[in-house]
């Protein structure tokens, strides 16, 4: 009997994650590695945020808490859907994990059989599809080209679902391409749902807040009523508050769901850390002005690479709306030879190219389901992004 079960052979480790971990390494063995691989902002958590922490841990609140979230923490979750999405959930409707990731791990666990299928636009965050695998479902990815704006159109929704679709799962802003559904992408779209009623729908807003140019973000729920009752709206502190070494994400939906998922957490991680809770309650009850403060430097850091790729032979990359991703098209270079005789045959060669010929790492589109692309993560610093984009050029232009 082998030690491993069956369905790990069917999941793969987090690419973006293994870019980075080998950019540390050739940056510990002394190369000089610039890192556009990394999904987490570059700023550091806000003080307030990290004093209500502080004086958690003054206060004794270093012991086990209810297993999905203290009371205060989900109603500063309620107070937050009402006044940013106009969503009504009752505290017994939320549920708080260690991370957005884990949030959506338990919806899966507690409600994928073998064989039910998820639709998942593509390009997609990576675990999407290695989650739907180690839960015995099957992912079903729908291509959202570049000429699409790397959003899904209703009439691939609608083909792309089967009797046996559980999960539509949304992901807007998106990671990698940053592209952000509108009010009337998100109606078309639901009408279509409307249609198929034994589709549950899985939005990840973990993006929601940073949106550019007055970019209006809406969430699906609140565009149709209708879906409220099978739609689960994750969203979490990580990424619009810096705070992605806390761990807490978090959701809201139908209170049977969201039930069995705290059956999957209470035997399994329990609760989120109590610590972090107290600070992630001070994230969404406190100021807020820092997030916009943050947006202008990330919306000046997308316009640089942006304006920047699009000089570059044999690139081309669109301005998105969200996130702090581009996703650029490395079509142009395939074909091409590197100076030392390699042929570029796909995005990960190109991505490879990079790292050895530059230091610059980038995760190649195929992990993410849409190729030939590239994805660059711009949360550093403007001086980082100028070296960087100094450098793909440069790399660029000694392609044959
Ligand atoms: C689209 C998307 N969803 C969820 C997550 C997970 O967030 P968390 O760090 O809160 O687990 C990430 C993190 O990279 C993400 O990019």
């Amino acid at each position: 009997m082998s030690l491993l079960a069956d369905r790990l052979a069917r999941v793969k480790p987090s690419p973006t994650m293994a870019i980075t971990a080998l950019a540390t390494q050739l940056k510990a063995a002394g190369r000089d590695v610039i890192t556009l691989s990394q999904g987490e902002p570059d700023f550091d958590t806000p003080d307030n945020i990290r004093e209500a922490g502080i004086a958690a841990i003054r206060r004794g609140e270093t012991k086990y808490t209810v297993f999905d979230g203290r009371i205060e923490l989900k109603q500063a979750i309620c107070g937050k859907f009402k006044r940013e999405n106009g969503l009504d959930y009752e505290t017994s409707q939320i549920t708080v994990s260690n991370g957005g990731k884990q949030v959506l791990y338990n919806a899966l666990v507690a409600t994928l059989s073998r064989g039910d299928e998820v639709v998942i636009p593509a390009p997609y965050w990576v675990s999407y599809p290695e989650m739907v695998l180690l839960c015995d479902g099957e992912p079903v990815p729908v291509a959202c080209p570049q000429n699409n704006g790397f959003k899904m159109r209703p009439e691939d929704l609608d083909a792309a679902i089967t009797p046996k679709t559980k999960w539509l799962i949304l992901n807007s802003p998106s990671n990698p391409s940053g592209a952000a559904y509108t009010e009337a992408d998100l109606r078309a779209l639901a009408d279509v749902l409307l249609q198929h009623p034994h589709v549950w729908v899985m939005t990840d807003d973990m993006y929601e807040h940073l949106v550019y140019d007055d970019f209006e973000y809406k969430t699906i729920a609140q565009i149709e009523p209708r879906l409220y009752g099978r739609t689960l709206t994750v969203n979490g502190v990580s990424k619009a508050y810096c705070m992605t070494g806390w761990r807490i994400g978090y959701a809201g939906g139908p209170r049977e769901l969201i039930k069995a998922m705290g059956a999957v957490q209470s035997n399994s991680t329990a609760n989120p850390c109590s610590i972090s809770q107290a600070a992630a309650i001070e994230a969404l009850n406190g100021p807020q002005d820092f997030i916009s403060k943050n947006n202008r430097k990330f919306k000046e850091r997308r316009d640089l690479v942006v304006d920047w790729l699009n000089r570059v032979p044999g690139l081309h990359c669109p301005r998105p709306e969200g996130a702090f991703y581009v996703y650029p098209s490395c079509a142009g270079v395939l074909g091409k030879s590197t100076p030392d005789g390699k042929l570029i045959e796909t995005d990960e060669d190109f991505a490879r190219y990079l790292l050895e010929a530059e230091g610059v790492a980038v995760v190649h589109g195929t992990a993410f389901g849409l190729a030939p692309h590239f994805r660059i993560s711009y949360a550093t610093s403007n001086e980082e992004l100028v070296d960087a984009c100094t450098r793909i050029e440069r790399a660029c232009q000694s392609l044959r």
